[in-house]
């Protein structure tokens, strides 16, 4: 029988524990929501990275009356980010949401297409992605996109390299 297990941590959202680069990601990535175009779900959700040179790049979920052309937050981040600045490491990404319709009491968790994307740039650039899931009250943080989705699909012209 084998096993798997991850490591994540919960912190207060008002901890002092997090560093200032930390802080403002998560203002930024709280920002985002308010760049959601949501008028289906009325989900707003909003991402942020950090990038190894200290540029942060954002992110909000953008639907469509087509359904399927929609995207995450997440996956608008992370494509503008290695779309602009491709030679750079991603270091960090935070993801946070807020809904007309209800609470969060949770924070919300990328989906699975999303984890697709964060680890195939994770295998990429060779070093783990930090994930902080976050609302008003917590954070949760994932040491590598890994984490999220540990059997991933990759093409073997990744994994020779
Ligand atoms: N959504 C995200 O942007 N990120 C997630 O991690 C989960 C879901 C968006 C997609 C859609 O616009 C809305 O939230 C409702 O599913």
């Amino acid at each position: 029988m084998n096993e798997i297990s991850i490591k994540y941590i919960e912190i207060e959202r008002s901890s002092n524990k997090f560093t200032e680069l930390e802080n403002a990601l998560f203002l930024k990535a709280s920002d985002a929501c308010n760049s959601a175009y949501a008028p289906y779900s009325n989900f707003y959700v909003g991402s942020c990275l950090l990038l190894e040179n200290e540029l942060f790049i954002s992110g909000s979920n953008q639907e469509n009356s087509s359904f399927p052309c929609g995207i995450c937050a997440e996956r608008t981040a992370l494509f503008s980010a290695r779309s602009s600045y491709p030679k750079l490491k991603i270091l960090k990404i935070a993801v946070t949401a807020r809904s007309k319709d209800f609470k969060n009491t949770n924070p919300v968790a990328p989906c699975g297409l999303c984890r697709q994307v964060l680890l195939e740039y994770e295998v990429s650039q060779k070093s783990n992605i930090e994930i902080y899931l976050f609302n008003d009250h917590k954070v949760i943080k994932l040491y590598k996109a890994k984490d999220l989705l540990p059997f991933y699909f990759t093409e073997k012209r990744l994994r020779r390299k």
